[in-house]
């Protein structure tokens, strides 16, 4: 019997690594959904590839016949399109997510087996009132702060909460609670930087963009201040972090949703970094008054301590390796051919 997975938002920048990550594995069979059509390379990474809206109950029903052991819930609209079409983001962000929640309940049912619902979450969930708050808060643990002020950040906190409470506690006046059919864990990322891919529509997109701009030979304007920092990660850490918390034992798991941390730099730290390894590259500052407002509302760092003991978590990559041996060469690479 293969070992289905579902990749949902699977054309996107972590499901495009993810893809590639679980073909390197070759241990399972993919089930991939996305909203527009995959490239025929990550189509070929698939077992099955639909196409289509995760909050559309009908695609829901065509999924639902797989016999999943594992759901990796990577679709959403991020930050920033989420501030832009809120009705939209909440309906995919929240419903789509509750869907696959309840599907996964059913699979569990039906197969004897509780589904690992593996579920990113983000560091938009935080919601420091201040700069001069941020700056003194410094490393933030799951439990600070969690009250953002972005739709984005709203809908990932609720879900971080609707799926804990599908795993433990629905049922809780009429079923036997013994039994489990979701085993629902989660990461809240960092901004992600991929050197493959340049993310659409988040907020923490000004540091990929600057890097992906500067590797073409175009000038950059950052839309934040200088001194803006918040948490990020190259992206096969990421990938990583997520596929690694899914093979945990459930005994040694705290938590249902973990910060993880790599290096947390300013703009202008990502800039002279930049410099480096590019010394003509043109970068200035351009900061868009709200979403400067919404990075400033996010945490200059988070505080993994917990995914450390408990499941070991660790970044391979900090700032100099993440640029010096993952992002510069492979971009170079891209951006010759
Ligand atoms: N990268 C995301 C965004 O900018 C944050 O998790 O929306």
């Amino acid at each position: 019997m293969p070992r289905f997975t579902l990749v949902t938002g699977a054309g996107g920048e972590m499901g495009h690594s993810m893809l590639e990550a679980f073909a390197q594995r070759g241990d399972r069979a993919v089930v991939a959904v996305d909203l527009s059509a995959l490239q025929p390379e990550q189509a070929a990474h698939c077992h099955t590839v639909l196409q289509g809206d995760v909050s559309d109950p009908a695609l829901v029903q065509q999924l639902e016949q797989f016999d999943f052991e594992e759901i990796y819930h990577l679709a959403a609209l991020l930050s920033t399109s989420a501030e832009k079409f809120p009705e939209k983001a909440h309906n995919v962000n929240v419903n789509g997510t509750m869907g696959l929640l309840m599907m996964a309940r059913r699979i569990g049912q039906r197969t004897g087996t509780p589904v690992k619902f593996l579920f990113p979450s983000t560091i938009a969930v935080y919601g420091l009132p201040s700069i001069a708050a941020k700056a003194a808060a410094g490393r933030v643990t799951e439990t600070q702060f969690c009250e953002p002020i972005t739709m984005y950040g709203i809908n990932k906190l609720y879900c971080e909460q609707l799926g804990s409470y599908v795993s433990d506690h629905m049922g809780q006046l009429t079923e036997d609670m013994s039994v489990k059919y979701v085993d629902f864990r989660g990461v809240r990322f960092p901004g992600l930087i991929s050197a493959f891919t340049v993310p659409t529509g988040g907020t923490s997109d000004y540091a990929p963009e600057m890097i992906h701009a500067v590797a073409q030979g175009k000038p950059y304007a950052c839309f934040v201040r200088p001194d803006t920092r918040i948490p990020f990660m190259a992206m096969p850490d990421g990938v990583r972090a997520i596929m690694e918390l899914a093979d945990a034992p459930a005994t040694s798991l705290t938590r249902r949703m973990y910060n993880i941390a790599a290096f947390a730099p300013s703009a202008e730290e990502i800039a002279a970094q930049v410099m480096s390894a590019y010394p003509d590259a043109v970068i200035t500052y351009a900061p868009h008054e709200r979403r400067q407002a919404i990075v400033d509302s996010w945490c200059a760092d988070a505080n993994d301590d917990a995914a450390r003991a408990d499941w070991g978590w660790k970044p391979f990559y900090d700032m100099d390796t993440a640029f010096n041996d993952y992002l510069i060469p492979n971009i170079a690479n891209v951006y010759a051919g």
